[in-house]
């Protein structure tokens, strides 16, 4: 680009050498703000009237020049090295459809397995009265935590392996990938509090992804999917838990199944269990996907703490209620005898089109 102006021109010169040199960049403001630049400004006032019109706009034009070739130059320098993509078609986009090799026909795709089977756990709780609230995929330490009566410094926050973001919440702390579904419990008790007003339970069922940073294996995945259950209600009691999971297993088997619990920890139930179900696949009988036990121990569930339903804005002398998280993928994994859960998040075409 030339500029009328010698003096200009000069300065044009001497900036595009100083941004074209080895650290160039690094230079930034000292071209674009230093004295050869801001002396040129500079001089505008000094010009008589008719000149200075002219003689502002080449100043002006150098600058945006200069202000561009740096961007490129470090646009240039970020990707330095690493190889182009080749965005060409590798077959020739001008033969008719038909000749075209055929890598991902549409009309050969199908709906993942988990949101197949998502759907059929969805109809049966909604057969039992249940409605459903999708849970979210980024949340917050009092979600999480808090509302759910982990104490600041309680070790069982540590057993969550949760995944945090840099970016803070409004109170200062990190944000959160869920590692459970139970960070809507909270939510879900604001939300129907009226239904009890009412008369009516809180029966919700909550779906959603979680993530955990956890060691991988073919029992152990860093996302999957969790069913969360809520029901509250006058007098509801722990029969009422066993028999309600019970009889959703036993729909969406299809086959009587025997079921056990035994006593565990959570801080968000009071009492808590740990769910075992007969192993669906072999009815006890003993195969690799129970390990030889005929068990199964699929879910943690209990009666809602005091302290979850009162943070919920719920009367625990009035009210009680249960509580359940299941893995959806564990569910899926046993119906069909698949042995490596990280399938699902894999992306395998081969595995997906079983399902198709
Ligand atoms: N959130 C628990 C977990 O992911 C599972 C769980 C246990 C959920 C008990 C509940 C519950 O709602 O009551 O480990």
């Amino acid at each position: 680009m030339s500029y009328q102006n010698q003096k200009i021109s000069d300065a044009a010169a001497e900036l595009k050498e100083m941004a074209a040199s080895k650290d160039g960049l690094k230079r930034r403001s000292e071209i674009l703000n230093g004295p050869l630049l801001r002396g040129l400004y500079a001089e505008i006032r000094q010009l008589p009237a008719e000149e200075r019109a002219a003689f502002g706009q080449e100043v002006n034009r150098l600058k945006n020049e200069l202000e561009a070739e740096l961007d490129r130059l470090s646009a240039e320098a970020e990707t330095e090295g690493r190889a182009p993509i080749d965005i060409t078609a590798p077959f020739d986009v001008n033969v008719p459809q038909a000749e075209r090799p055929q890598l991902l026909p549409a009309d050969a795709g199908s709906e993942h397995p988990l949101m197949t089977e998502l759907e059929l756990v969805l109809d049966i709780f909604y057969r039992m009265g249940f409605n459903a609230v999708e849970s979210r995929e980024i949340d917050d330490d009092y979600h999480m935590f808090g509302a759910l009566n982990f104490p600041e410094g309680h070790p069982a926050r540590d057993d969550y392996d949760t995944f945090m973001t840099e970016q803070t919440d409004t109170a200062g702390k990190p944000l959160i990938a869920p590692a459970h579904t139970s960070t809507m419990q909270n939510r879900v008790l604001k939300k129907y509090a009226g239904n009890l007003e009412k008369g009516d339970p809180i029966a919700c069922l909550i779906p959603g992804r979680v993530f955990r940073n956890e060691d991988l294996d073919a029992r152990h995945e860093h996302t999957f999917y969790q069913l969360e259950g809520v029901y509250v209600g006058k007098g509801v009691h722990a029969g009422m838990l066993i028999a309600t999971l019970k009889t959703f297993l036993q729909e969406y088997y299809g086959k009587e199944l025997e079921v056990k619990t035994q006593p565990f920890y959570f801080p968000f139930t009071e009492p808590s269990f740990e769910f075992a179900l007969s192993c669906p696949f072999c009815d006890k009988k003993g195969c690799n996907v129970c390990s030889y036990s005929g068990w199964i121990e699929l879910l943690g569930c209990g009666m809602i703490h005091p302290n979850v339903l009162r943070e919920g804005g719920i009367d625990p002398e009035v009210y009680t209620g249960f509580a359940w998280g299941c893995g959806l993928d564990r569910l899926v994994l046993m119906k069909y005898g698949i042995e490596d859960i990280r399938h699902f998040e894999s992306g395998k075409l081969d595995f997906l089109r079983q399902f198709a």
